[in-house]
């Protein structure tokens, strides 16, 4: 029953098919005897009801009808579009000019970051790089610090939920945690960079970010000096900004250094004279550095008294955003081509 069914669908679509000419009319047809509503597919779709042996018989012929009615509707395609194309119309102009492919590009946070590893490099530094899920150790014990300090909430720390034996985890909330990693692998003297990208549970806003980037700075040696660490900082920033950089040190508190600074730049847009953008105040805030605490030389395997080196830790993306003028920081995750096209 409905093997007969099956091959008088397939007589009537290909005596309708002989008649049917141009795309609007062939594409009906197909919609009509092959669509997914076609009596065509519907009768097939109850095969389910048959016994074994009639979805075998019945299987089998409906793919044969499908087959042949899709040959049939192919070959009338053609011929149609053979006949109603205007060839002399159609013909391919060399001549006219292609279409352009869109190249990738690299975010500003990148280009800065290469920028800063480039002046780096000119000094005699390496760069180094650490994991963003960090330990606690690294993040927090191993710079010194101490167990529930109020310290520890200077920083909005994310963290794991899950834990390692007696082993906390979280996203680092700084670039100081690749510090001791290093040390543990490394003899001093050296001279480092680290780069990469920090975490902070914090509300955004214009100005601020759960996620962003940092820069360390480490150098350790027999006699490093805060005179190493302004010098530095003034060639650095100089040849950053183009112009000529003053640095300014006022007194501050981190565990992982004693002293500790914050540490300011001439305004790299009035250079000192004030503006809008230093708030009249001729200095903008870069971040944290001072003196490595011998603690933190100690829990990296380091004779104590051994050692003077300096440290410090610079927004990346805060440097990114002075220098691109850049006035909402939450344009640099947000995705828009619009803006990274930019740059
Ligand atoms: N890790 C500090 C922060 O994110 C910044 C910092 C301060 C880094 C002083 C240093 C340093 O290396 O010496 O707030």
């Amino acid at each position: 029953m409905m093997l007969e069914r099956l091959e008088a669908i397939k007589k009537e679509a290909l005596e309708s098919l002989a008649q049917a000419k141009g795309e609007v009319v062939l594409r009906a047809w197909e919609t009509k005897y092959l669509g997914r509503k076609s009596e065509f597919n519907t009768l097939l779709r109850g095969v389910k009801e048959l016994s074994a042996e009639e979805r075998k018989a019945v299987g089998a012929k409906g793919n044969a009808v499908k087959h042949e009615l899709y040959r049939a509707f192919e070959t009338a395609r053609t011929t149609s579009h053979a006949a109603t194309t205007d060839w002399e119309a159609e013909r391919i102009d060399v001549t006219l000019p292609g279409v352009g492919r869109v190249a990738g590009y690299l975010h500003p946070i990148t280009l800065i970051e290469e920028e800063i590893e480039d002046i780096f490099f000119s000094m005699g530094f390496s760069v180094a790089d650490g994991p963003e899920v960090e330990s606690e150790w690294y993040n927090f014990d191993a710079l010194n610090f101490p167990p529930d300090h109020p310290a520890r909430d200077m920083q909005d720390a994310f963290w794991l939920t899950e834990t390692w034996g007696k082993k906390k985890y979280l996203p680092r909330t700084h670039t100081s945690s690749v510090q001791v990693r290093y040390m543990e692998t490394h003899k001093p003297p050296f001279q480092i960079i680290i780069p990469g990208r920090i975490f902070r549970n914090e509300a955004t806003d214009a100005s601020h970010e759960h996620t962003f980037h940092q820069f360390e700075c480490l150098v350790v040696g027999d006699d490093i000096s805060v005179a190493n660490f302004k010098s530095v900082a003034e060639v650095f920033f100089t040849a950053f900004f183009e112009k000529k950089t003053e640095v300014r040190l006022r007194p501050s508190f981190f565990p992982f250094t004693e002293p500790s600074f914050e540490f300011d730049v001439s305004c790299m847009l009035c250079g000192g004279a004030g503006c809008p953008v230093c708030k009249g105040t001729g200095w903008l805030e870069i971040g944290g550095a001072g003196m490595v605490h011998q603690n933190v030389f100690v829990a990296a395997g380091y004779p104590r008294g051994r050692y003077q080196g300096f440290a410090w830790g610079f927004g990346l993306t805060r440097l990114a955003m002075m220098k691109y003028r850049i006035s909402d920081i939450r344009l640099l995750m947000s995705g828009d081509l619009r803006f990274i096209q930019q740059f």
